[in-house]
């Protein structure tokens, strides 16, 4: 598949870099085009450009920006991505860390409402880039949960998600970030307040 990541920080280094591995087309868009070139030399199988050309070129795109940028990215891609899946990986975090938005309302639906004609799914929010390192814990794949309202979206990411090493589980429509903001905020605490250690995971467990 042909992904755009936008945005070069951590979380999107690393997913490109581990999908580029995976076999998949990987071109970093940034907000300064020789960021992304400069990030793609370093990874092998990788392209770089603005965000503008990472949008045109794929066929899906990972979102892997703050929230109080997306505004200005939505300003810079407008329609670039309709009919194209969009992975957002958002917490919508205020400087204090705790979240912007929630209970009533999601990022995830906002990027779903502002790009109404893209295909919008919620994803990886929860899991810290250290876990894609390696997503096996006690001998299982970290859990990846995922919401979206749209099928095609949902197949991509399942696939996406397996190419990562986790073990994908359909969250329900994307009003359901609701929950899943919430879950990566949960992390965050857990994490840094709570256990001081960032290499944990959620595990979802059943009877099969
Ligand atoms: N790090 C994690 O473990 C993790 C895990 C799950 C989810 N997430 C989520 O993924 C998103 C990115 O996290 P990250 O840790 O990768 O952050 P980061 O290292 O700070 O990178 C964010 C990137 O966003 C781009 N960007 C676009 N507009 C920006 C602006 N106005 N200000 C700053 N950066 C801007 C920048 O790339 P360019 O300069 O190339 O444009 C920047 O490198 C966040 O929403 C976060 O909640 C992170």
């Amino acid at each position: 598949m042909k992904i755009a990541i936008i945005g070069t920080g951590s979380i999107g280094k690393m997913l490109g870099r581990k999908w580029a591995e995976a076999g998949h087309e990987v071109m970093f868009g940034s907000r300064e085009a020789v960021r992304a070139q400069a990030v793609a030399a370093e990874i092998a199988g990788t392209m770089g450009g603005g965000v503008v050309e990472a949008a045109a070129f794929c066929e899906a795109a990972l979102l892997a920006i703050p929230w109080y940028a997306f505004t200005d990215i939505e300003r810079a891609i407008g329609e670039g991505l309709d009919g194209k899946i969009v992975i957002d990986c958002i917490n919508p975090l205020k400087s204090s860390g705790s979240l912007a938005i929630g209970h009533k309302w999601s990022a995830g639906e906002e990027i779903a409402r502002t790009w109404h004609r893209a295909k919008v799914v919620k994803a990886f929010n929860h899991i810290h880039v250290k876990t894609f390192e390696n997503p096996v814990y006690d001998g299982k794949k970290a859990t990846a949960f995922y919401c979206s309202n749209d099928d095609d979206a949902k197949t991509a990411i399942v696939q996406l998600a397996a190419d990562l090493g986790l073990a994908p589980v359909d969250a329900g429509p994307i009003k359901n970030a609701r929950l899943l903001e919430p879950l990566g905020a949960l992390w965050m605490q857990l994490a840094f307040k709570l256990h001081h250690n960032t290499d944990l995971a959620f595990l979802l467990v059943d009877r099969e």
